[in-house]
């Protein structure tokens, strides 16, 4: 096979493919003054749970932000199946930290929100959002207002909408991060029940080390600013994952090479913020 070919037969195979992202940001007055990512490049297989690792401030919710085609890369490019992404698209749907949710819209309302767009009579609708509101275990909560739910209710609202307009990659950026230990334990067992019955493509972003192996087939590490990858450790544990895998072993051992790996970048990413500081106070 020429290396042509192989490019082709690659891409075929990649649900997102990233080459050589950069992006850079202005600031006081000067153009690409914040370098943030150099040289991103990476694919992600279709059907495959990707986790992305890496310290705070190092850039993953721009990453996150590039892929959902809501900013546009200094340089490089992102493709899903193939295609230049030059916008957000319902094919691509976000679930963020602090869950999105309109908080003037019921559980209901906000489900069904994304599937406006989308010419359907209203009893298909309704009957979408519901099983959708059932695989996140959020049945009998859909007439009440975002303000009502617990932070694991409103994650699970913001999953169910992020699912419901059936997109081909779902883009999650620490979306766990906000929630106390025993719900986000609860919240990523359930994940992997919806991954299981759905196949999607999953782009997970934390700076979790054991949410990243318990959850993923693979997780990248990224350095700490200007973030590169520099780690793809492939996590070849069984599945399903049961709650007993995190004193496993191999998983144990999994998560400690990880972290020798996470524990450099966030040193560097402290003593950046400290020199960024001291270069403020001048
Ligand atoms: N719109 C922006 N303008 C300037 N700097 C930005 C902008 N967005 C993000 N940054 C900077 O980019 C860096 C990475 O931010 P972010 O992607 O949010 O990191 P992470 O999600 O890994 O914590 C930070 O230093 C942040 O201040
Ligand atoms: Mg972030």
């Amino acid at each position: 096979m020429t290396t042509a070919t192989q490019t082709v037969a690659a891409r075929a195979a990649a649900k997102i493919e990233a080459t050589d992202l950069q992006m850079a940001f202005s600031a006081n007055g000067q153009q690409h003054a914040v370098r943030v990512l150099e040289g991103v490049s990476f694919s992600v297989p279709t059907g495959s749970f990707t986790a992305m690792l890496g310290p705070s401030g190092c850039g993953k919710t721009t990453l996150i932000r590039i892929i959902a085609g809501l900013l546009t890369p200094t340089h490089g490019e992102v493709r899903v199946d193939g295609q230049l992404i030059t916008g957000p698209s319902s094919e691509r749907t976000v679930i963020f930290q602090d869950y999105g949710l309109f908080e003037w819209m019921t559980v209901f309302e906000n489900v069904e929100f994304g599937l406006k767009a989308k010419a359907l009579p209203k009893s298909q609708r309704r009957q979408a959002v519901l099983e959708y509101l059932d695989m996140v275990h959020l049945r009998g909560a859909e007439d009440k207002y975002p303000n009502e739910l617990s932070g694991g209710m409103k994650q699970r609202a913001a999953i169910a909408r992020a699912l419901v307009v059936d997109p081909a990659c779902i883009l999650m950026d620490e979306p766990f991060a906000a929630l106390d230990s025993q719900t986000r334990l609860l919240l990523q067992e359930e994940i992997l029940e919806v991954w299981d019955r759905t196949q999607k493509t999953i782009l997970l972003i934390t700076h979790n080390v054991e949410e990243a192996v318990f959850l993923s087939n693979r997780v990248l590490v990224m350095s700490s600013q200007p973030a590169r990858i520099i780690l793809d450790m492939p996590v070849d544990l069984a599945r399903p994952r049961r709650p007993d895998l995190r004193s496993n072993a191999v998983f144990r051992d999994l998560v400690d090479r990880l972290w020798q790996t996470l524990r450099v970048q966030v040193g560097a990413a402290k003593s950046g913020l400290a020199e960024a500081v001291k270069r403020e106070k001048k």
